[in-house]
């Protein structure tokens, strides 16, 4: 224990909905902490000064630790000592809060955002005396913390070039994360799972911690460090820099400086999740609770939905994106593909290369034109032809990075679509750098995303972003932000030389990448004779058919080609069926990268769905039905993998059949080596 815990006084304060005592301890020694606890006491947060000045935190649950002690502060261009470096606590305050919010789309319809907060006020003992703030929202599932500079006399314009916030996490634990930088910055990797002292580049965030009191693989504390709210700020990257202790390293801008600020100005919440198990992770709310509430008023436009698309055709040769004989995006094509979206109950057909700027075949950003359809694509057309059946064009914006080209055009390029009566852009950016310099997730690129975000909302268009900054939660406060990559997507399976992405891949990304926010992964590869040399889609069909669960997102694409689906009715009926935006969300069992199963009550309807994947290993689970209404008849329809499925030779050997449910049901479920089953659940 660090403290020698005197407590030296108590002073109780009423805020608003219930009592709150301010717990101060000082060690005698200079050092002085403040205390504040989860709503159900479990949690408790521990953060002040150290005798040296220093700025700390330390968290722990159910009084085991979880962070030891770990450094808080931020260096700015100065002369003078960080701040957090040789401090001083002039004042705390607390405060504590309960609400139940609603959700315009999500995992779950209602949320619960039950915190005490803890604010300790800094000051530096020498020199300018400056003044930063660091907020500590303690709830049930993990914490989050954020630093606030106030105005103040001696602190106007200011450059952060460091921070120094630590994460020292007890134990050795394992974790599972991806480099930030070093393969691709857009978080394409694949994931690695290693003690934590074999972290040995920056990592990206989420990143995910199975702790040391794990016995059995997937139960056990589980955390994922994180940040919330990222909007005008440098990302948060991870780096190992002693003893199981996890410092902040944020993305520079080219001249190796993180963050401009004025005062007042406030930081993204670092966050950290603290899940009982694996499957607890999914179901935590932490992030969302820590962004601010809807901003947009009339909401009506923003609809989940599922969507095909001229776009697998691309990655597997078919087509091409530039005009030509093998053009993908032509007037024709686009309608035979709205035709078989309004036969089958899609709400898009996304259609990449319909404008100029891909002729160039330079990918340079700087010559794409978002006003401009191509000669054979005629947008005002195919809208009309489109809307008549309810299906939307989905527009796409491949900027290749070169975001200053895109700012000039954006809000006209956004304009021309919603004239067209289009609510849903696909944006892209495939290029590490922004406008060649800029790392896309330093504070240059977090500020083009907002903009852009915010743009199109001002014209009512839904964003799926490809090569994205990572989620933060900012879709709770502008939630036109649907889905974005951000991780090795279906695609991979159809060109990457490395053999696609290996089964545990599907099981890995729902308790990493996926709990930043949804993922636009794609699912729903019918067709499994892949023509590159290498590629493979590791999966089985039930398990493609599994991942509509799985992986959460309000926009899902059936990313084969219409034919292949016509070919296959029965399995495909599924695809049909399944829906995007959900009541309630419940994790019957997990274990990271091994497997999970995820069950999800339809928002609109009573009906239920269950999603379960597995790696290499087949598997078998008995599944309790008893999240069903007791008394009520149900029919469950279920895509099972037959006695033959081999995801190597003979992945669409599937069994589809019906049978009666009800709450008192266990299912037993089959699943083959990178296996699924995927059920409807349909109530009578
Ligand atoms: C990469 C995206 O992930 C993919 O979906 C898109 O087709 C290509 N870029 C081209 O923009």
């Amino acid at each position: 224990m660090m403290h020698k815990k005197t407590i030296t006084f108590l002073v109780f304060l009423f805020a608003v909905f219930s009592a709150q005592a301010i717990i101060r301890i000082e060690d005698g020694k200079g050092g002085v902490a403040y205390v504040m606890s989860s709503p159900d006491n479990k949690i408790e947060v521990t953060a002040g000064n150290l005798p040296d000045g220093k700025a700390y935190y330390q968290v722990t649950k159910n009084a085991n630790k979880i962070i030891a002690p770990s450094a808080l502060g931020v260096s700015i261009v100065s002369k003078e000592p960080e701040l957090g470096e040789n401090v001083e606590i002039i004042d705390a305050k607390v405060a504590t809060f309960d609400e139940t919010w609603e959700q315009v789309w999500g995992e779950e319809r209602f949320v619960r955002n039950h915190y005490n907060e803890l604010t300790v006020k800094f000051r530096q003992k020498t020199g300018k005396q400056r003044l930063f703030n660091v907020i500590f929202r303690v709830f049930n599932d993990g914490i989050g913390f954020r630093y606030e500079f106030p105005e103040q006399p001696n602190m106007d314009y200011f450059i952060i070039d460091d921070e120094k916030t630590e994460f020292h996490i007890a134990g050795n634990p394992k974790a599972w994360w991806i480099p930030s930088h070093a393969e691709n910055s857009f978080g394409e990797s694949l994931y690695r799972k290693t003690s934590f002292d074999k972290i040995d580049v920056t990592a990206a965030t989420p990143l995910t911690v199975e702790m040391s009191d794990s016995k059995l693989e997937g139960y056990g504390t589980h955390l994922a460090i994180h940040e919330a709210n990222l909007t005008d700020y440098a990302s948060m990257t991870l780096i190992n820099t002693k003893e199981n202790t996890l410092k902040c390293e944020l993305v520079p801008w080219a001249n190796g400086l993180k963050v401009y600020a004025r005062t007042p100005f406030v930081s993204p919440w670092r966050m950290v999740i603290i899940a009982d198990n694996a499957g607890e992770l999914l179901t935590s709310h932490l992030e969302l609770n820590l962004n601010e509430p809807c901003k947009i008023e009339n909401t009506s436009w923003i609809k989940p939905m599922k969507y095909v698309g001229i776009w697998w055709g691309m990655h597997i040769n078919k087509y091409t994106w530039q005009m030509g004989e093998k053009h993908g995006g032509t007037t024709e094509n686009t309608m035979r593909y709205m035709d078989f979206a309004a036969k089958n109950g899609f709400g898009g057909v996304l259609v990449e290369g319909w404008n100029y700027g891909w002729e160039s075949l330079e990918h340079d950003g700087n010559f794409m034109n978002f006003t401009r359809p191509f000669d054979d694509f005629d947008l005002e057309k195919i809208c009309k032809y489109g809307q008549a059946k309810g299906v939307n064009f989905i527009g796409h914006h491949e900027t290749y990075g070169a975001v200053l080209n895109y700012e000039r055009q954006m809000a006209e390029g956004y304009e021309l679509l919603q004239k067209n009566g289009v609510h849903a852009v696909k944006s892209g950016y495939v290029k590490d750098k922004f406008d060649k310099v800029e790392w896309h997730d330093g504070q240059y690129g977090v500020r083009h995303y907002r903009r852009a975000l915010e743009e199109a909302a001002k014209h009512q268009i839904m964003l799926d972003v490809h090569e994205p900054i990572k989620q933060t939660g900012i879709r709770r406060t502008l939630p036109n932000l649907m889905a974005q990559e951000g991780a090795r997507g279906q695609e991979f399976n159809a060109w990457d030389n490395g053999g696609g992405n290996p089964p545990s891949h599907t099981c890995t990304l729902p308790f990493t990448r996926i709990l930043a926010g949804p993922m636009d992964y794609t699912p729903g590869v019918f067709n499994f004779d892949i023509p590159h040399p290498k590629a493979r889609v590791q999966s089985t069909l039930a398990n493609q058919l599994a991942l509509y669960v799985v992986l959460y997102s309000p926009i899902q694409m059936a990313c084969d080609l219409p034919e292949n689906y016509e070919k296959n009715p029965k399995p495909f009926q599924f695809i049909r069926d399944v829906v995007t935006d959900w009541d309630t969300t419940v994790v019957l069992n997990a274990a990271i990268g091994e497997y999970v199963t995820i069950v999800r009550k339809d928002r609109n309807s009573e009906n239920w769905y269950i999603g379960s994947i597995t790696n290499e290993q087949p598997r078998s689970f008995k599944i309790k039905l008893d999240f069903l209404t007791a008394g009520e008849k149900y029919v469950a329809q279920i895509y099972a993998d037959g006695k033959n499925a081999d995801y190597k030779t003979n992945p669409t050997d599937i069994i589809i059949k019906e049978i009666k449910v009800n709450s008192k049901t266990v299912l037993d479920l089959k699943l083959a080596a990178a296996g699924g089953q995927a059920i409807r659940i349909v109530k009578k």
